[in-house]
């Protein structure tokens, strides 16, 4: 499922991008090589993005909220 229309990323995509390490919304746009657009996703990445940081720093998982 797309959590972003503009950029086409998926929730595979930010599944796998967290567990490369991507702990931020920024982070997963850069890995994509894009930024956002409308910024309607932003809520639904990091809420995906949530799910899978456990395994995150502290100080970035705090940077990202
Ligand atoms: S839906 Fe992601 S930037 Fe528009």
């Amino acid at each position: 499922m797309y959590l972003c229309l503009c950029r086409a990323i998926s929730d595979r995509d930010v599944a796998a991008l967290a567990r490369a390490g991507a702990c931020t919304v920024a982070q997963v746009f850069k890995a994509k090589g894009t930024k956002p657009n409308c910024g309607s996703c932003i809520h639904h990445i990091r809420d995906a993005l949530d799910e899978a940081r456990a395994g995150c720093p502290a100080e970035m998982a705090a940077a990202a909220d």
